[in-house]
Parts: C-alpha cells; sequence; structure tokens
C-alpha cells in the first residue's frame, strides 16, 4: 500500500483519503493521532486491526468546535466551563453520547464517548473539512511508545495507512489528560496528562487519587490496563537524588557484559556519558515540560539501538511529574533499581 506524505498546504488530499473511507495519521499538540471518520465502521475497526489494539479499548473522538452538543446527552453544568477553559487542548472528556451517531466500534458499544478538541491548527481544519470527527488513538503499534513526530508515524505504519499528514513535532509529547464527566460526584481523572490536578482546582473533583494507575482496580479507562510506551529493552528507573544507585546499576550491568543505555536530565547524562553505551538527553535538570517532550523520542531511540537495558531518571511525582512517572513507570513494568538490586 502507498502511503501518501500529505504536507498542510495539500490537506485537501488527506480530506479526500478519510472521506474515501481510509487512514490517515495526523499531528497534535500531545502525540500523532491514527484517523479515521467516527462514523465509518469499517474504517474503524481498520484502525484496531492496524495498530493490533484490542478492541475493548475505546476510542477518543477529535472535534473542531467547543459545542458538541449535537453529539452528546445531558452534560454536568460545569462541562461548559471545563470545555471553555482547557479546549483546545490536552483534555479529553467522556460523556454520555446521543445513540447511533458513531461507528459501534468507537466505544466497544459503551453509551460513553470520549471526546477532545486537539490544539493544532491544521488538524483542525482537516476535521472541519471532513464535516465529521475523526477517531484518533495515538498512531503507534499497541504496546510500544507514541509518536511525537512524523517520523515516529512512518517507523510503525508506512505501507500500512493511506496517509500522514505532516504538522509540526508535538510540544507536549504525552496523550491528554482523561477525565470522566458522567459520575454525579464531579470530574474523576482516569489518565494523567497535562492538564493536571492543580488545574482543575476550580472544578468539582471527585476523587484526587488516580484510580487507575493501580493496576489491582478495574481500569475505567481501559487503555490503562495494557503494557504500553515499552521499548525492547528491559527499563530500570532510578532516583535522580542518589548517585551512588546510579553507579551501583552502571557497575551491575557492566558486570553481565550488558550495553547500557541512560535516559536522563542532561546534568545526569554528562555525568556518565563516558561509563555506558548510549545516551539521550531529557534537557535541562529536572525540567519536567522537556522531559515529557522528548520521552517518546527517547523511547525510541533506544528501541532501535543495539543497547541491552535502559536506566531512567525517576522525575518527581508533582504536576506534569505524574504523568511523565505514569508513563515511564508502564514503560518499566514498575521497575526500580534500588540498593537491594532492582525491584518492581
Ligand atoms: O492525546 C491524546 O489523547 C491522543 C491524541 C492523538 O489525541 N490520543 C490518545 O488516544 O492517546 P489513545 O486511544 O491512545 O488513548 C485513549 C485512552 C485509552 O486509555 C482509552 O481506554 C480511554 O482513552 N478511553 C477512550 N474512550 C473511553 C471511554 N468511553 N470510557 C473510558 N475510557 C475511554
Ligand atoms: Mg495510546
Amino acid at each position: 500500500m502507498k502511503t501518501e506524505l500529505i504536507t498542510p498546504e495539500h490537506i485537501d488530499e488527506a480530506v479526500q483519503l478519510l472521506k474515501n473511507g481510509h487512514i490517515v495519521a495526523f499531528p497534535t499538540e500531545t502525540v500523532y493521532g491514527l484517523g479515521a471518520i467516527a462514523n465509518n465502521e469499517l474504517a474503524v475497526k481498520r484502525i484496531f486491526e492496524v495498530k493490533g489494539r484490542p478492541s475493548d479499548n475505546p476510542l477518543i473522538v477529535h472535534v473542531a468546535s467547543k459545542d458538541i452538543s449535537a453529539y452528546v446527552e445531558e452534560l454536568p453544568e460545569y462541562a461548559e466551563r471545563l470545555m471553555e477553559h482547557f479546549w483546545p487542548g490536552p483534555l479529553t472528556i467522556i460523556c454520555q453520547a446521543k445513540d447511533n451517531l458513531f461507528a459501534p466500534s468507537v466505544s466497544h458499544g459503551r453509551k460513553t464517548i470520549a471526546f477532545r478538541m486537539p490544539k493544532n491548527e491544521v488538524t483542525l481544519s482537516l476535521i472541519e473539512k471532513v464535516g465529521f470527527p475523526l477517531v484518533g488513538p495515538s498512531a503507534n503499534q499497541s504496546g510500544k511508545p507514541s509518536p511525537t513526530r512524523a517520523a515516529h508515524v512512518l517507523d510503525d505504519f508506512f505501507g500500512r495507512i493511506e496517509g500522514v499528514l505532516y504538522g509540526e513535532n508535538a510540544g507536549i509529547g504525552i496523550e491528554s489528560t482523561v477525565v470522566d464527566l458522567t459520575q454525579r460526584e464531579g470530574i474523576v481523572i482516569l489518565r494523567p496528562g497535562a492538564i493536571t490536578e492543580k488545574d482543575l482546582i476550580d472544578f468539582p473533583l471527585k476523587d484526587y487519587s488516580i484510580t487507575e494507575l493501580h493496576e489491582d482496580t478495574v481500569p475505567k479507562a481501559p487503555g490503562m490496563k495494557y503494557k504500553h510506551y515499552a521499548p525492547r529493552q528491559p527499563i530500570y528507573l532510578i532516583d535522580s537524588q542518589s548517585p551512588d544507585l546510579w553507579e551501583k546499576a552502571i557497575r551491575q550491568f557492566r558486570m553481565q557484559q550488558a550495553k547500557i543505555g541512560i535516559l536522563a536530565d542532561e546534568n545526569l547524562v554528562e555525568c556518565y556519558d563516558q561509563q555506558v553505551d548510549k545516551v539521550y538527553s531529557l534537557g535541562a535538570i529536572e525540567d519536567v515540560n522537556s522531559a515529557a517532550k522528548h520521552l517518546y523520542d527517547g523511547l525510541r531511540f533506544f528501541d532501535k539501538s543495539d543497547v541491552d537495558v535502559i536506566l531512567a531518571q525517576a522525575y518527581e511525582k508533582r504536576h506534569l511529574g505524574v504523568a511523565l512517572m505514569n508513563r515511564l513507570e508502564k514503560a518499566a513494568g514498575g521497575r526500580y533499581f534500588t540498593q537491594e538490586g532492582d525491584k518492581v
């Protein structure tokens, strides 16, 4: 299959492909999405197929306007304020959808649908020109790190989807915050993202604990239960404040003849560069925004490299650090390197 590489000036080609029932990846401020028209059941089904995504993991519907009244049943009174405040932007809201508007596979037969208005002019114009919302799961093979650049999408899907609409590299770099608005008691955060609890302080939050982060609870956003974001190699998380731990880990893996990669801020990278095989800098010391922006590119860099093990810096779980560490812990399968050796 030919994959068209479409620049924004040729957006009409992307529109036509989508209207013909094909798949076109599109840029957003969080990560690239794998687009199909949300009422085309065959196209939506194909998205699950090419991604290798379990069918019980529903898709986000991307809209180009803050007015979603045509698609949803009643919304809580604060919903409009929420959209006014955060859209376009990295917030996905789950609401009761009207019947028979979207392809059944979008939400695996659920009554609820997740909506998001991405902050990307090209993609907003794509949705407008298509004239109907687009489904858009992250444009990566299921389980692999999400794509923050068009090149990442091509790595996973070249020859397997009809088009990629080129755009800027994602500015945020990790997926949107997903919130459930269907609970009477208030907003429930199902997936942490760049809109943090602190940003939602003026809204009724049901519960400040992110229940989905605990694997033993039943996840409300089904996507959170799957292995995610992982490169080929095992990752060990290490506390940035413990130089002795970094040295111990490097010594231990050296003894095992393992090729070592380090994914960390520029200070740590500079510190250990000479002692390991490959490094990827996430940016200035403890700069969480930069770390989020570069995380998936870093994971993909190592995935393609010949290193056997990745030592990754654990950031503080504050504000955006919550979402960053959520992704990193999933990529690492919860594995930390500690004084006692590795620990899951
Ligand atoms: O930033 C993003 O959200 C990106 C860009 C492309 O917009 N999209 C994205 O989609 O991350 P995806 O499919 O990779 O993740 C969607 C998450 C999954 O964890 C899924 O289970 C959850 O949202 N979700 C979608 N619809 C849901 C629903 N009706 N109820 C509960 N969870 C839902
Ligand atoms: Mg995803």
